[in-house]
């Protein structure tokens, strides 16, 4: 393809990129946040790649183990297997409704991956402990005397040490820093409802602060490359200093600690040291599935002509940038991280006010659940909407209202209204044929000129994680079409010009081309929609760059309005 410029500028370009959402915990349905933070921008990223013709790889899959899976098992008189294989299923089915593909959806404690991913974990483990870099400790952990047990973070609630705001006792809701249970104020276990008292344990903790001065090299290496934000969080944090952290837990569900040593007896390994490996481990059962053998993942993972790419919440900075990297920089088999891509909460805008979608407080059957927002409307809108919105840099919020608004006004009225009338106006004066071009002027030529000059705009601000100011960037061109329709008037010239007509409806079908192209990554289900009516072959139609010109005398298929117009939002927010 003429167009096509490596992906990387320089001459080190990767040969394949591995790309990984975050594990969502298997303990509840998917909402728009979740999608928005580290889903959807993966799976443009990845289509954008794969359009390209790169290697990649796209995995992800549920976060069965820990804490946040047994309690939820605990409140419904589940196993956590149960609970976990449930939810697995139920997001792989999201994901799928959204157009999200992974290559892999597994799962730390899913039957097909359980094995593989406790091998891997327990060799990490291992593998760090015997380079000394956990140190063996006694210590003093939260108890609750009413249940016999003691309380992991995940198990205790209380007054956030760093900003004062009631907190879970992991890390702070609020101010997103580290938790150490020992230090909330007011502690009392979610078990009992009642205080938690103070009693002795043994853990294994993560020499951290041995990492801190090759993390913050690592990191400072990072600069123009990563997002300001997230790079100045981590910094910050190895600026306070990185408190060692334990990586085992007192409790039953889990990977079990893997040291001949009578303290680890009945211990697991905390969810955070095993979650990331499952990046790893369902990477190797990937390969190993495609026949590639036991070994294949490590071209992945340890070949430094791979590129990764890991996309996160905000919420998990602190793990992905500085506790994962640590691991990875202990263990020293696997590479670093290429690019940690965060992104901030989204909101749900209700009433007027801005909440955190929660199972608690959001209605039931309030479309930011993508099983209720598949029941009742289009992938492709939520991709647009949610890209459109996309919190980069900022909190920002799903409104109902405004979703409405912006499908109408831009999807249906802009991007939507131009392909339908162009197509309509092919099957009705030119016989659903390409018309001829040959009386193309200036202006025609001007404007397909436009679409090559948009398109390499919107690769580089994808492959720069823009996918905001890509979306817009592709929106704006799509206005450009409709003006270019307006001031060519075809309906017009079909009376007095019928050349002039019909090198217009040429360049619209030829533009229509180029949007299909530019569109795919975000919009997978409407490019192929396209491709339908082009009566072309989505597979290599939509490959990224020149799209190769439709002859004249081609048969079109049959046009169909791409984007259903919305009622304005009832019941669901403020009312338009
Ligand atoms: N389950 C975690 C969450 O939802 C994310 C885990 S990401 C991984 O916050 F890297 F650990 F896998
Ligand atoms: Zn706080």
């Amino acid at each position: 393809m003429a167009t096509h410029t490596p992906a990387h500028s320089s001459t080190n370009a990767p040969k394949r990129y591995l790309v990984t959402s975050g594990l969502p915990y298997s303990n509840g349905r998917l909402h728009v946040g979740h999608v928005a933070g580290a889903y959807l921008p993966a799976d443009t990223f990845v289509r954008y790649l794969r359009a390209r013709g790169e290697d990649v790889r796209f995995i992800c899959g549920s976060d069965d183990n820990g804490v946040a899976i047994e309690i939820s098992a605990m409140q419904q008189g589940k196993t956590p297997q149960e609970v976990s294989t449930h939810f697995n299923g139920r997001q792989a089915r999201d994901f799928a409704g959204l157009s999200i593909e992974f290559d892999v959806y597994g799962g730390t404690h899913q039957p097909a991956f359980q094995a593989i991913h406790e091998r891997l974990s327990q060799e990490f483990f291992r593998n760090i402990h015997s380079k000394g870099y956990f140190s063996k400790k006694k210590t003093k952990q939260l108890y609750d005397p009413k249940a016999a047990r003691f309380l992991p973070d995940r198990y205790v609630e209380g007054d956030c040490h760093h900003c004062g705001s009631h907190t879970r006792g992991d890390q702070c809701d609020n101010c997103g820093q580290i938790i150490d249970p020992l230090l909330l104020k007011n502690p009392i276990s979610i078990i009992s409802r009642s205080p938690a008292e103070v009693r002795e344990t043994t853990h294994w903790y993560l020499k951290l602060n041995d990492f801190e001065k090759p993390l913050k090299e690592w990191l400072e290496s990072k600069q123009g490359q990563w997002r300001t934000g997230v790079l100045n969080f981590a910094l910050g944090q190895i600026k306070q200093g990185l408190p060692e952290r334990a990586m085992t837990r007192d409790i039953a569900w889990g990977i079990p600690v893997p040291l001949d040593d009578p303290d680890a007896a009945g211990k697991v390994l905390f969810v955070w040291f095993d979650a990331p490996i499952g990046y790893v481990s369902f990477t190797a059962k990937l390969c190993e599935d495609r026949g590639e053998g036991p070994e294949a993942y490590k071209k992945w993972w340890a070949d430094p002509e791979t590129a990764i790419h890991h996309f996160i919440g905000e919420d998990n900075t602190v793990f992905h940038t500085l506790i994962w990297p640590a691991m990875l920089m202990a263990d020293a088999r696997h590479q670093l991280p290429t690019q940690v891509i965060a992104n901030n909460f989204l909101n749900f805008r209700l009433a007027g006010s801005d909440e955190k979608v929660s199972k608690s407080k959001t209605p039931e059957d309030s479309p930011v659940w993508i099983e209720e927002y598949l029941k009742k409307y289009e992938a492709d809108a939520l991709r647009y909407y949610l890209t459109a919105i996309a919190p980069e840099t900022a909190r920002t919020a799903f409104d109902p209202a405004d979703f409405v608004n912006r499908v109408n006004g831009e999807l249906v009225a802009a991007f939507g209204n131009f392909v339908n009338r162009a197509l309509t106006f092919a099957q009705r004066y030119f016989e659903s044929r390409v018309p001829s071009s040959a009386a193309m002027n200036d202006m025609d030529r001007a404007h397909l000129a436009k679409a090559a000059e948009a398109l390499p705009k919107i690769g580089a601000l994808i492959e720069g994680c823009k996918f905001r100011s890509a979306i817009e960037e592709f929106m704006a061109y799509t206005r450009v079409c409709n003006e270019y329709f307006g001031l060519r008037e075809p309906w017009k010239t079909r009376k007095d010009d019928l050349p002039a007509c019909a090198a217009t409806i040429a360049t619209c079908v030829h533009t229509i081309q180029w949007l299909a192209v530019m569109c795919a990554p975000f919009l997978p289900t409407t490019a192929k929609r396209i491709c339908e009516q082009l009566n072309i072959d989505p597979a290599t139609a939509l490959r990224w760059g020149a799209p190769k010109l439709l002859p004249e005398g081609h048969t079109l298929g049959t046009p169909a309005i791409l984007f259903t117009k919305l009622e304005a939002a009832s019941g669901e927010g403020p009312k338009g």
